[in-house]
């Protein structure tokens, strides 16, 4: 906060379920109930470790931050989340442009078509209308207004089951329980 020059925070996310989360969700909490920090949440959790977290601590995490994009729809964790009442937020929601094929699929190029729109627009629309948060990452002025200028459009239901059924279930970044991302969790942390 010193660093940021601010008094207080507005949201404060746990990054995985590694290392002794327990105490630090614990320490969130601290500060979350002497009001510095707004809100807190939790991100990588599959639904286990979340109704884990939840059943024997006090805050219920506001939010649950996991990869989510077209090839990658989280829909196992949409259930849990919803019963909890987390908010589900998709971070890669443009697949960190690693999925390459995924934004000249036919289902996505009809509705570029119809509603006049870029790939990246159509997908961030998807996730929206099904009620989850995006963030995605541009460092271009220009994409950073065009995946903000999605609100204009509603996709009917057909055209969301056609985007639904790209789903593949897969999670490029994060999967906490792969053995090879909990290994180079431990080289972020030396780092720091
Ligand atoms: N909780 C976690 O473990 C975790 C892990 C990864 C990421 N994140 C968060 O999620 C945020 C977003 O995810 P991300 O950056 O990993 O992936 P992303 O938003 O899916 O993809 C970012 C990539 O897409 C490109 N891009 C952005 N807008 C575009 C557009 N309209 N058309 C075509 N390409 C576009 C960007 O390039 P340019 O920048 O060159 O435009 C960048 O290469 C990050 O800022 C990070 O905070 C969280």
């Amino acid at each position: 906060m010193k660093n940021l020059q601010t008094d207080y925070l507005d949201l404060v996310l746990l990054h995985w379920p590694f290392g002794n989360y327990y105490a630090a969700w614990r320490v969130l909490e601290e500060y979350y109930e002497k009001g510095v920090i707004k809100a807190i949440g939790v991100s990588n959790f599959w639904p286990d470790q979340l109704c884990d977290l939840i059943h024997y601590n006090k805050v219920v995490p506001v939010i649950n931050q996991l990869e989510t994009h077209l090839y990658g729809q989280q829909k196992a964790e949409q259930p849990w989340l919803t019963k909890y009442n987390v908010a589900h937020e998709a971070y890669a929601p443009l697949g960190q442009n690693r999925a390459n094929d995924m934004f000249a699929q036919p289902a996505v190029q009809a509705l570029v078509k119809k509603y006049n729109k870029t790939p990246a627009q159509v997908a961030l629309r998807y996730l929206t209308q099904r009620g989850i948060v995006v963030i995605p990452k541009s460092v271009h002025e220009n994409r950073i207004m065009e995946n903000i200028d999605i609100f204009d459009i509603h996709l009917t239901d057909e055209e969301m089951a056609s985007l639904e059924a790209l789903d593949r279930n897969l999670i490029m970044i994060g999967n906490s329980e792969s053995v090879d991302r909990v290994e180079s969790s431990f080289h972020w942390y030396d780092k720091k």
